[in-house]
């Protein structure tokens, strides 16, 4: 499942001057591996220049496209792997690519009449795009709000698109965009979103209360003080869904750090058991040593991961013995920490034998 497998990219299209999607050639063996849910992401992999670089970006088309398999990179200052995708990668080349991945999404059902609201920032449209497709496609009954801030319109990601939907979904959809850098007439859209902006949405353009489902993605920021905005406003924290594209210097942890145990100070040497793809592998590890899954690759597993910093969830995993301290999360949901799944890259052995299992979803 966790596996990487080379595709061959079918087209790269610029998007706007730093945004580029690459759309992905998926052979017929492997379609059943690559069927994704709307919200989903993927995560690539490419050597450049020696270095293994891997990222994950979410997937911008609808799992009812046709062979559409598509995300959007957009190029961050020093970025290696962003730059790449916008400088050098081309159509026929191939990447290394992991299976689609990410919870960010609800059950669609065609009876549904439900109204959705998004938030996205920048390139935080990307999953929304997909989420906001399908909702229209398989829910005739329901409706979507979207919020979407940006700096100028020339940096407005898939904007045609966007308003192509609103066309077509016309009386189902509504689109406003927000520019930090560009004066609109209405002052209503001119800044950031923030929590400032929704508050001031929440009394003009929507009722909180008649809101279904909410979808958040963006910086840590913008997500922190929407959702804090809306659960002030007495919206359920289990309507709020929230994507973070890069590891926050702060921000909102989705779980504080948990399952210590006992003395979390103390130093204890484990015996830590890893399981992947059926295959276990033990080895010895100090709590206040490395983290699990860097332990693991240094054994020469083929454990994976993407961020490394609490953010993508691709190290995820069941612990299925003993107690680990995990120190950040921002991915997991409670329930799945309820349920003893964690992120590897963050966690550290606090009981004498761990055992963590890759294969339980
Ligand atoms: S590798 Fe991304 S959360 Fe651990």
């Amino acid at each position: 499942m966790a596996q990487f497998h080379s595709l061959r990219i079918k087209e790269v299209r610029p998007e706007t001057q730093d945004c580029v999607s690459i759309a992905f050639d998926v052979p017929t063996d492997l379609k059943d591996v690559f069927q994704y849910i709307q919200g989903q992401y993927l995560t690539l992999r490419q050597d450049i220049k020696g270095e293994d670089v891997r990222r994950s970006y979410s997937i911008c088309s609808g799992p009812l496209e046709v062979d559409e398999l598509r995300v959007a990179v957009k190029k961050v200052p020093g970025g290696l792997f962003s730059t790449y995708a916008n400088e050098h990668l081309q159509t026929g080349d191939a990447l290394e690519v992991m299976p689609p991945m990410g919870r960010f999404f609800t059950e669609l059902n065609p009876e549904n009449q439900k109204h959705y609201v998004a938030f996205a920032a920048g390139s935080g449209i990307t999953p929304i795009m997909s989420i906001l497709k399908t909702v229209m496609e398989i829910e005739p009954n329901s409706r979507f709000t979207l919020f979407y801030g940006n700096s100028k319109t020339a940096t407005i990601i898939f904007r045609e698109e966007l308003s192509d939907l609103k066309n077509r979904y016309l009386g189902r959809m509504v689109l406003y965009h927000l520019l930090s850098r560009e004066e609109q007439l209405s002052d209503l859209f001119n800044g950031r979103l923030s929590g400032e902006k929704c508050e001031r949405f929440c009394d003009i353009l929507f009722d909180p209360e008649d809101v279904d489902e909410f979808f958040l993605c963006g910086p840590a920021e913008m997500i922190t003080d929407v959702s804090d905005t809306l659960i002030e406003r007495g919206v359920d924290k289990k309507k709020v869904h929230f994507e973070l594209f890069t590891s926050p210097g702060q921000g909102k942890q989705k779980t504080q750090t948990q399952q210590v145990v006992g003395d979390a100070g103390k130093q204890i040497e484990s015996s830590v058991k890893v399981i992947l793809d059926g295959d276990e592998i033990e080895f010895p590890l100090a709590s206040n040593g490395e983290n699990i899954l860097d332990a693991a690759l240094n054994m020469g597993m083929d454990v994976p991961y993407a961020c490394k910093g609490a953010v993508c969830c691709t190290c995820r995993a069941k612990v299925t013995e003993g107690e680990v301290n995990m120190v950040m999360n921002y991915a997991l949901e409670p329930e799945e920490v309820e349920a003893g799944f964690v992120l590897t890259c963050q966690c550290h052995p606090v009981s004498e034998k761990v055992v963590i299992d890759f294969d339980q979803q």
